[in-house]
């Protein structure tokens, strides 16, 4: 029995998730596993009504499931990164959440930008460090406004937080048995103090992994194989904000941000699971947007909870959707509407 808090959040965030929960029924009944859903309104709307962001009880609370699964956190009615701030980056502070796990693969038949490239040259995994870095909140701003004005964001870097960050990265070689190589994504050329404590800490943990190739990229270089050779990478290891980056540059060369899931996952404690596309309050409402980031996203939540079969279940389900049921992944122009593609994947399901 799994006890799973969902918080549907902004703009297309509720549809989205709703047809994520579909398809977890669907699986949990072909696969016999029981759970228990509880609903938390957290987001724009509640904050727009009450004034609260999210009470400190319900961060208590949310620590205490086996899961949690997302939506989307972002309104335009907000004051910008005050939701974001307040919801998204506290949940994954507060409840340590230090790995954001974001797999790329291009599945068959998912249109892609890269010319030339097909789904056997674009499966890797981006584990990006998702509690440090420039997300700390570290500096301040002084005479704001003012032609003097001074404005500081510190980059904050721990040893421990590389650490825990670079093993999960090694372990996820291991366990995926493809290339076996992680590789770390820098910027050790200027960032003298910060990515040098990374780049050590990168070549002494890989000495726990002998069948393991440890390999390094600086940032700029990374943006520019991941287009040009995307098949060099099985997992890539990353700090906080260059983590964010690629992971968008992912999500375009898998197919777009309908289909990048994401994991925010703490291996030992409760985790979180969200598509990584954002509240889209373009679309809000419509039944245009593309769940399949968020069928993903529950996916990765079956695995972690230990339900293999059933994520392996989803996994083949959205393979027969995306490539025998969609024109594209693009919202609005996939030739089925959000719920109609919750419902061919639960049809698909094995
Ligand atoms: C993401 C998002 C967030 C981030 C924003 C909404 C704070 O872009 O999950 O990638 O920067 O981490
Ligand atoms: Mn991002």
């Amino acid at each position: 029995m799994y006890n799973i808090a969902v918080i549907p959040g902004d703009g297309t965030g509720p549809e989205v998730v709703r047809e994520g929960l579909k398809v977890l029924k669907a699986v949990s009944e072909k696969y016999q596993f029981n759970y228990e859903l509880t609903e938390y309104d957290f987001g724009g709307e509640r904050y727009l009504r009450t004034g609260e962001i999210l009470p400190k009880e319900g961060l208590e609370e949310l620590g205490r499931y086996d899961a949690i699964y997302l939506g989307a956190i972002g309104h335009p009615d907000c004051p910008p990164g005050l939701l974001e701030k307040g919801i998204l980056l506290t949940i994954r502070f507060e409840l340590d959440l230090y790995i954001n796990l974001r797999p790329v693969k291009l599945y068959p038949g998912v249109e892609c930008p890269l010319k030339d490239k097909g789904p056997e040259d674009i499966d890797f995994v981006v584990v990006r460090e998702n509690t440090e870095d420039l997300y700390v909140g570290a500096g301040g701003v002084y005479k704001k406004g003012t032609d003097d004005e001074i404005a500081v964001q510190e980059s904050i870097n721990t040893r421990k937080g590389a650490e825990r960050c670079i093993r999960f990265a090694f372990e996820t070689a291991k366990a995926r048995n493809r290339q076996n190589k992680v590789t770390l994504c820098a910027k050790t050329n200027v960032l003298t103090f910060a990515h040098d404590l990374w780049e050590r800490t990168f070549y002494e943990v890989s000495e726990e992994y002998p069948d393991i190739t440890a390999d390094y990229a600086h940032i700029d270089a990374t943006c520019m194989w991941m287009v040009k050779n995307p098949e060099w990478f099985d997992v890539i290891v990353t700090t906080n904000m260059f983590g964010d980056i690629i992971t968008d540059l992912g999500a375009m060369i898998q197919g777009g941000m309908g289909v990048a899931a994401g994991g925010n996952i703490n291996p030992e404690g409760t985790s979180m699971f969200e598509p990584i596309g954002g509240s889209a309050p373009k679309y809000t409402g419509q039944n245009v947007i593309n769940p399949i980031a968020a069928i993903a996203s529950c996916q990765m939540m079956l695995a972690q909870l230990g339900e293999s079969q059933a994520a392996d279940s989803v996994e083949r389900a959205v393979v027969e959707v995306v490539s025998n049921k969609m024109v594209t992944m693009d919202a609005g122009k996939m030739g089925h509407s959000t719920t109609e593609i919750g419902d061919l994947v639960v049809q698909a399901l094995t």
